[in-house]
């Protein structure tokens, strides 16, 4: 039998080349900015809270506000101004067409440029924001396709100009707690795994029929596609507890699987009236529940589930599992094994932790939990979330994840220093949304990531403990 090629022959094959003059982004740190004149397009349900907290972040201006709608903008413009009425005063709006974004670019210059708008308008805006010079900051997910997220990736290297995908969950006060718990090796060597998008949503169908609003085209993508269709907040986190993508692992393949569409046709039979758009969708080439499971370079194991139609309450999963103990989410809990070398000694009492001794056997019937779990706050709360605590407090969004996320966006812009989440983890992270909707379309068959950092990974240095 002839021997299957390498996955570096397979990835190297699939890999078009580096665009002339173009470099790495790995590392990057743009020239630091005094001040930042920032820009939005899309002010709906999710880009008001992004422009307002930009705006109240020191040093920046916001010179334009952009979205198909007048009333969003002015909306939106009202609460930028009630930021800092002199500083923001300068502020334009655009709206009216599709590509009136395109105007704003090109008028107001802004330094960094956020993006909040449906799905397929991600990559073409971000690519065009870069262009006229811009940092992009785009929402989840980066792009919508491998090819897509390449195009990103090249004018990201050509540029020079960050992109980054806002993965909002990275900066959860748990989510930063595991990952310096997992710098600091609490959970010995990771081993697997556990992240998700478990969010009943169906509610959002109903503007279907409004004509505007999140379900006006979500629902369209739940009706037509079938893979897991929102994989990056419960996977950006965890891909970053296990490095990778960053030096010491990263992504190699996946499988997938989805389960039956049935949830979105029973609620529109349910909770529509007869002549609602809702009834005459055709759901039945989704898949409600998706499941896959992604093997990485070293062969540690990540499962990566997503609902958003299902009677059963939110979850992310956060789970990360190695040698010597456990973290996970939803709700907050904790395994250690009973030879874990870093407990100090109050937490040892505190937790009834035995000593380090070989053949004794720890408590593997219960987690950690409750207060338990909430002593480990005062151990293990990440320097960035303590510096911060009081952002998060003010400015909320999510739990202050937003807040915090925005800061310190617009904090590295201004220090020149590297973001925390670069151009190529966010095209990782939402190729599993290509790659599980192959999976599916072929029973299960296992898809190659594409190496988007052509190799460079390897030498990227892993997040280090921001703080
Ligand atoms: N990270 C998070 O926690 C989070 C939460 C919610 C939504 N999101 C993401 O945010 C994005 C926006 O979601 P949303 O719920 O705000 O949707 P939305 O439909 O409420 O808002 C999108 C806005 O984009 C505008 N728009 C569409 N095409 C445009 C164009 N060509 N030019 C200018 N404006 C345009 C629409 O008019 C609309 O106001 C999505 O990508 C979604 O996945 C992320």
């Amino acid at each position: 039998m002839a021997a299957l090629p390498s996955l570096a022959a397979a990835q190297s094959a699939n890999t078009p080349s580096r665009l002339a003059g173009a470099k790495y982004m790995g590392d990057f740190a743009a020239p630091k900015l005094d001040k930042v004149k920032v820009a939005i397009i899309g002010v709906g349900a999710r880009g008001p809270g992004h422009i307002v907290q930009a705006a109240a972040c020191e040093g920046t201006e916001v010179v334009g506000i952009c979205d198909l709608y007048e009333d969003l903008c002015n909306n939106a413009r009202n609460a930028v101004l009630k930021q800092d009425p002199e500083r923001h005063k300068n502020v334009k709006l655009y709206f009216g067409d599709e590509h009136a974004y395109q105007k704003m670019l090109a008028e107001t210059k802004p330094d960094a440029v956020w993006i909040a708008t449906p799905w397929e308008w991600h990559a073409p805006m971000a690519i065009d924001a870069m262009l006229s010079g811009a940092h992009a900051f785009v929402e989840v997910p980066l792009g919508t396709s491998i090819e897509e997220l390449w195009k990103i990736i090249d004018t990201s290297e050509k540029t020079q100009r960050h992109c980054m995908m806002m993965e909002n969950v990275n900066y959860g006060r748990e989510e930063l707690m595991f990952l310096n718990m997992c710098r600091q090796g609490v959970f010995g060597e990771i081993l697997h795994g556990e992240a998700a998008y478990i969010h009943e949503l169906r509610g959002q169908m109903h503007q279907v029929d409004a004509g505007r609003g999140t379900g006006f085209w979500r629902t369209y993508h739940w009706a037509k596609e079938n893979g897991n269709l929102y994989p990056t907040h419960g996977l950006g986190p965890v891909a970053q507890y296990m490095n990778l993508g960053r030096g010491e692992d990263n992504f190699r393949r996946l499988v997938s699987f989805s389960s039956p569409a049935k949830n979105h046709e029973l609620y529109a039979k349910e909770k529509t009236k007869p002549d609602s758009k809702l009834r005459q969708i055709d759901y039945s080439k989704g898949g409600d529940m998706n499941t896959s499971v992604i093997k990485t370079v070293l062969g540690r194991t990540l499962m990566v589930q997503w609902d958003e139609s299902s009677p059963r309450p939110y979850s992310r999963h956060n789970l990360i599992q190695g040698t010597r103990g456990t973290g996970a989410g939803f709700p907050n809990r904790l395994a250690l094994d009973y030879c874990w070398k870093n407990a100090t000694p109050e937490l040892r009492k505190l937790l009834n932790l035995p000593e380090d001794k070989p053949n004794q056997s720890s408590n593997y019937h219960e987690w950690i939990e409750g207060g338990g779990f909430n002593a480990f706050y005062e151990y293990f709360d990440h320097p960035l979330y303590k510096r911060m605590a009081d952002v998060a407090k003010k400015h909320g969004g999510h739990g202050g994840m937003d807040a915090i996320m925005n800061f310190r966006m617009i904090e590295c812009l201004r220090k020149g220093e590297p973001l925390d989440q670069n151009v190529y983890e966010g095209a990782f992270w939402a190729a599993v949304t290509p790659l599980s909707r192959k999976s599916v379309a072929e029973d299960g068959m296992p898809q190659d990531f594409p190496d988007f950092t052509r190799g460079q990974w390897k030498t990227t240095k892993p997040l280090a403990v921001v703080q």
